[in-house]
């Protein structure tokens, strides 16, 4: 077949940079070069220009012509990319850590998604795309039950698909606050007087709730989800916004086992404003409805906190009467090494509301019976989804059970880290605060400048990395990303930060 061709393509640059690196000294000590153990994956990355090349160039610039393209950092050749491989179009191959912002969940044209589409029977699925709240087809039900239901968190019986992130979060909130104005109600009936004002955005049909969210959060840039948004201003300005509470989240130092007490005490404080606010804004007549977190803020830099901090928060808002929403959209699909990131934390008592995305390969969230909608049409909208992205999501949960690949997560992860930790011992100057959980590492660089430098280098020599927060980068490889993908992209970057000036 033809990906077999290009699999036995003979990585010239790859075996230069290898034998030089060693003849320099510079290669990370310890691990083999890559290997292949997967069919469609290719043996390294094979670089023939810059990034980006002329066709890049030349491509953006056209697009640049219709709309802002000053986001695109290269264009795809998505036919020719593989596994953990991305080509571009001046036919670099790249080692990708990035994986298309952490949502390509089993690499690029996985045979078993190949299979899944040339089978005539779901050809329908993907032509014909429904108005899912209404005319939904015939397996929606089943196909829902094998896909996202068979992997919903613990005490999560009820799902609701979306497209996007932003999508899922913005409905989920929806949720909250109809059930909170639920609770608030009680058997009593809707009013007339609260039919009108919500006409006019006004109390109490639309009550004055809020979300708390958290400083160097991340939920998506709609006009709802915005307004719990605080990782980077770009996305904020200009756009008005909601007084709703933001609370500090912790901010650790690493590393970790050095600064135990340092970090608890950081963690008491956040929580203790948490509370405060909530006070504070229930005084103001503003009732904090629901808290949404993420289990690691990655837009926002990648920070953690630990898995005592999420138990006391959602203790909190147990007590304070607020839905506790945990926003997966980034850590869920395996990447931490369980399926869903907030599963570390060992809750006794679910998250009210889950939602999803990326990795996912459709948006949605996961949700407590009592947060199921009074109406139709309440939690709504022409697609909900796109019952093709199911089918594709059941074979991909296939894959990630029967390749086994969350333990696979945290193997790989452990080389990957393991790997960070012996690159910030020896250059301590470009690398700190070296975290992660499963594949899901990063690190810090000295500056903004200095981590987009490093990236830029590390495409040019055929790997592909993200930065977060303001000089953090960022790893978010597929889950099919190896041991020895770890050691082959360490190998690369011990030679990059050896020669970096
Ligand atoms: C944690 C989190 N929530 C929400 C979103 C928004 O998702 P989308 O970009 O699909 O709207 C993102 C996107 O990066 C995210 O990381």
């Amino acid at each position: 077949m033809r990906y077999i061709v290009h699999v036995r393509q003979f990585n010239v640059i790859g075996l230069i940079c290898q034998v030089f690196s060693v003849i320099s000294g510079h290669r990370y000590i310890s691990q083999a070069a890559a290997k292949i153990d997967v069919d469609f994956d290719y043996d390294g990355p094979l670089m023939k220009t810059e990034v980006p090349g002329p066709r890049s160039r030349e491509l953006m610039k056209k697009l640049n012509g219709i709309q802002n393209a000053e986001a695109v950092h290269f264009f795809c050749n998505y036919e020719e990319s593989r596994g953990n491989y991305l080509v571009d179009v001046d036919g670099n191959r790249m080692l990708d850590l990035y994986s298309q912002i952490s949502s390509i969940p089993i690499g690029y044209s996985h045979p078993s998604l190949i299979k899944l589409l040339q089978q005539p029977q779901n050809l329908s699925t993907f032509i014909n795309r429904p108005a899912l709240g209404i005319l939904p087809p015939e397996n929606f039900t089943e196909k829902l039950k094998e896909s996202l239901l068979s992997v919903a968190p613990k005490g999560l019986s009820q799902v609701m698909t979306m497209s996007c992130g932003s999508c899922s979060n913005e409905n989920a909130f929806k949720a909250i606050f109809m059930w909170y104005r639920n609770k608030e109600r009680g058997h009593n009936n809707v009013t007339k007087e609260e039919l009108e004002s919500c006409m006019i955005n006004q109390p109490p049909g639309c009550p004055d709730y809020a979300m708390l969210s958290f400083m160097g959060g991340f939920h998506g840039r709609t006009l709802g989800c915005l307004a719990t948004t605080h990782s980077k201003a770009i996305h904020k300005l200009d756009i008005p916004s909601l007084d709703w509470p933001i609370a500090p989240f912790p901010r650790l130092k690493y590393p970790l086992e050095d600064f135990v007490k340092e970090n608890q005490q950081e963690e008491a404080r956040c929580l203790e404003e948490v509370e405060d606010l909530i006070v504070k804004y229930r005084k103001k007549k503003k009732i904090v409805a629901g808290i949404i977190v993420e289990p690691i803020q990655s837009e926002g830099g990648d920070n953690h906190a630990s898995d005592d901090f999420f138990r006391k928060l959602r203790d909190i808002a147990r007590k304070h009467g607020c839905a506790f929403l945990v926003d997966e959209v980034q850590t869920g699909g395996g990447c931490t090494g369980k399926f869903w990131a907030h599963e570390h934390w060992g809750l006794d008592d679910p998250a009210d509301v889950v939602t999803f995305s990326k990795k996912m390969m459709t948006g949605g969230f996961f949700h407590k019976e009592e947060f199921r909608p009074n109406a139709p049409y309440r939690i709504f909208n022409t697609w909900l989804g796109d019952p093709s992205k199911n089918l594709m999501l059941a074979e991909v949960i296939k894959v990630i059970k029967t390749e086994d690949l969350l333990n696979n997560a945290t193997h790989a992860g452990k080389a990957l880290l393991t790997g960070l930790l012996d690159l910030q011992a020896r250059y301590p100057h470009l690398i700190s605060r070296v975290r992660g959980r499963g594949t899901f590492c990063s690190f810090d660089t000295p500056n903004d400048a200095t981590r987009n430098k490093l990236i830029t280098i590390a495409r040019n020599k055929g790997v592909v990395l993200g930065g977060c927060g303001d000089r953090s980068i960022r790893f978010r490889p597929t889950l099919i990303f190896k041991d020895h993908h770890a050691h082959l992209f360490l190998n690369i970057f011990s030679d990059i930060l050896a020669n970096f000036k």
